[in-house]
C-alpha cells in the first residue's frame, strides 16, 4: 500500500506544516489551517535528453496565435490566444465568466478549431441552454460535465482538442490527493496537471477561477505564478458593462483592458467606450464634476470624476471613494489644504468614478482635486474641458505619458479644452491646450469663468 503522509496547509497562502497552527507564520491568517492527506508519489525521473544549450543555438519556433475573433478579448491577450498557453480568467460570481468562454469556444469552432468545454459546475443541458441563448451551435464544440482531473486528461488525450476550457479550477479534483476540491493542494495539483497538458501537447487551456470576498483569486498565490496569463473579469453587477483586465501576460502587454456589454444574447464588444462612460453625464456643468483622460493600456478612456463635499455631522470627517484609491484621495486632500488653502478638516468628502470603473492612474489626480475644489467652492469646471495631470506633494503638476493620444481621444469625443501639465506642453490643432505648472494655476485656469476659488 502506498505510504500516506498528512500535512496541515494554510488555505489562504498554501504554507505547509507538519502539525496544526492557530496562526499562519507566512501570511498571518488565523484558523486557516486544514489537514490534507497526500499519498506519497515517487519523484519523477530526470529526463536526461534535455541538456543546457548556448543561447545563440536556440531557435524559436513561430509563436502561433489563435484569434478568438472577439476583438476586445484578442486585444487583452496581446493579439489572440497563444498555442500551449495556460490562461486563468478570474471574477466574481455571475459576472459572466462561463458566458465569455462559451462564446470564445463558439467563435473558435467557427474558425475550424476543436474545443473541449469541461463543465465541473453545470450540467450539459444548462450549458446547452446558455449556448442557445448565445446562438452557438457547432459540432466541434464538445461539452464534458466532469470534475475528475484524471478523467479529463483521458478525454483530452482521446479527443485531442485545440483548446480546452475548464469551468472552474475550484470545482475539479485529482484522485492523487484526498483533500476536497477547491483546497489549496487540489488547486495546485490540478493546475500543475493542466500546465503539463498545455506544454506537452501544445493545447491552449483556459481556466476559470473564482475570487474571494476581498477580490483575490481563491486558492494559493502560486496559481497566478504558474499560469501564463491572468485575466480579471470586473464590472458593476448592477450595470450592463464588464471589463476584462489582464494582470499578468507572458505573451503581451498587461495594462490592456477589454470592455464588453452584457446583453441577453451574450457579451458584445464595446468599441467606443467613451460614449458609454460619458453618455449619462448632464451636458450642463455642475460643481464637483471633472472629466479625466485615464490611460487603460494603449487606449485612453474619458471618465467623469464626481465629488461631494459637505459639513460633517461626525467627530472625524468621512472620506469615501468609489473607483479611486482612498489613500490617493487623502494625499490630494492634504495638498489641497496645504498648498491651495482649502480647509476640509470639518468636511466629509465623497469621490466617485461614474460608470463603475476603477481609475488607478496618477494622471487623474488633477481631475480629482478639481472635482473636490469646485464642489467645496460651488463653482464649475467648464463642461467642454478635460483635466490631465499628476499632483506632487508641493502642489506641482507632474507630466504624464501618452499626452498626444489622450488629447486626440478628448478631441474625438468633442471636448474643446484640455488642462495639461506644463512639462507636457504641446501644440494641438484639434483642442485648445492650457499648460499649468501648479495645482492652483489649474484651479484658476478652469474656473476663471465664475471667478477664482
Ligand atoms: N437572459 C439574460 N439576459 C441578460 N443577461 C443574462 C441573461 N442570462 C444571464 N445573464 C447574465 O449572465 C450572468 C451569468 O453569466 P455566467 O453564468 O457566465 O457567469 P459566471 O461568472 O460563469 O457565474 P458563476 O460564478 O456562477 O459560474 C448573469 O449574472 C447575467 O448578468
Ligand atoms: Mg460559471
Ligand atoms: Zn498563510
Amino acid at each position: 500500500m502506498a505510504k500516506v503522509k498528512s500535512k496541515w496547509v494554510c488555505q489562504e497562502c498554501g504554507y505547509e506544516t507538519a502539525g496544526y497552527l492557530g496562526k499562519c507564520p507566512e501570511c498571518g491568517a488565523w484558523g486557516s489551517f486544514t489537514e490534507e492527506v497526500q499519498s506519497l508519489q515517487k519523484p519523477v525521473a530526470f529526463l536526461d535528453d534535455i541538456k543546457p544549450s548556448p543561447l545563440t543555438d536556440i531557435h524559436i519556433g513561430e509563436e502561433v496565435r489563435i484569434k478568438t475573433n472577439i476583438s476586445e478579448f484578442d486585444r487583452i491577450l496581446g493579439g489572440g490566444l497563444v498555442q500551449g498557453a495556460l490562461v486563468l480568467i478570474a471574477g466574481d460570481p455571475g459576472i459572466g465568466k462561463s458566458t465569455i468562454l462559451l462564446q470564445t469556444g463558439g467563435e473558435l469552432c467557427k474558425s475550424g478549431k476543436k474545443v473541449l468545454y469541461v463543465s465541473a459546475e453545470e450540467s450539459s443541458s444548462q450549458i446547452k441552454l446558455r449556448a442557445e441563448r448565445l446562438s452557438i451551435n457547432c459540432d466541434n464544440l464538445y461539452i464534458y460535465p466532469q470534475t475528475n482531473m484524471e478523467a479529463i486528461k483521458a478525454q483530452i488525450e482521446e479527443l485531442s482538442p485545440d483548446i480546452v476550457v475548464i469551468d472552474s479550477i475550484q470545482a475539479i479534483y485529482s484522485g492523487v490527493i484526498s483533500s476536497s476540491a477547491g483546497s489549496v493542494s487540489q488547486i495546485r495539483e490540478c493546475c500543475n496537471f493542466l500546465m503539463q497538458i498545455a506544454k506537452t501537447k501544445n493545447i491552449t487551456v483556459l481556466v476559470i477561477g473564482h475570487v474571494t470576498k476581498d477580490g483575490n483569486i481563491a486558492g494559493p498565490k502560486v496559481l497566478e505564478h504558474m499560469v501564463d496569463t491572468v485575466i480579471y473579469f470586473e464590472g458593476d453587477k448592477y450595470k450592463s458593462f464588464r471589463i476584462l483586465r489582464s494582470m499578468k501576460n507572458r505573451f503581451g502587454n498587461t495594462s490592456e483592458v477589454g470592455i464588453f456589454e452584457m446583453k441577453s444574447n451574450g457579451l458584445s464588444c464595446v468599441t467606443n467606450p467613451n460614449e458609454l462612460f460619458l453618455n449619462e453625464r448632464s451636458q450642463e456643468a455642475i460643481p464637483g464634476s471633472a472629466i479625466v483622460v485615464a490611460n487603460e493600456g494603449t487606449r485612453p478612456l474619458l471618465v467623469e470624476i464626481q465629488a461631494l463635499v459637505g459639513t460633517t455631522p461626525y467627530a472625524a470627517p468621512r472620506r469615501v471613494t468609489n473607483g479611486v484609491d482612498t489613500s490617493r484621495l487623502l494625499q490630494i486632500l492634504a495638498v489641497l489644504e496645504k498648498r491651495v488653502g482649502l480647509n476640509l478638516s470639518k468636511q466629509d468628502v465623497y469621490v466617485n468614478v461614474t460608470g463603475g470603473i476603477e481609475v488607478d492612474e496618477p494622471s487623474a489626480d488633477l481631475g480629482i482635486a478639481l472635482a473636490v475644489a469646485t464642489c467645496a467652492r460651488d463653482v464649475v469646471v467648464d463642461s467642454q474641458t478635460v483635466i490631465i495631470g499628476e499632483i506632487g506633494l508641493s502642489g506641482e503638476v507632474h507630466p504624464v505619458n501618452n499626452i498626444e493620444k489622450r488629447l486626440n481621444e478628448a478631441a474625438l469625443s468633442g471636448f474643446k479644452k484640455a488642462i495639461i501639465p506644463y512639462a507636457n506642453k504641446i501644440k494641438s490643432d484639434k483642442i485648445e491646450v492650457i499648460p499649468v505648472k501648479r495645482l492652483i494655476d489649474a484651479i484658476s485656469a478652469c474656473v476663471s469663468n465664475v471667478g477664482s476659488v
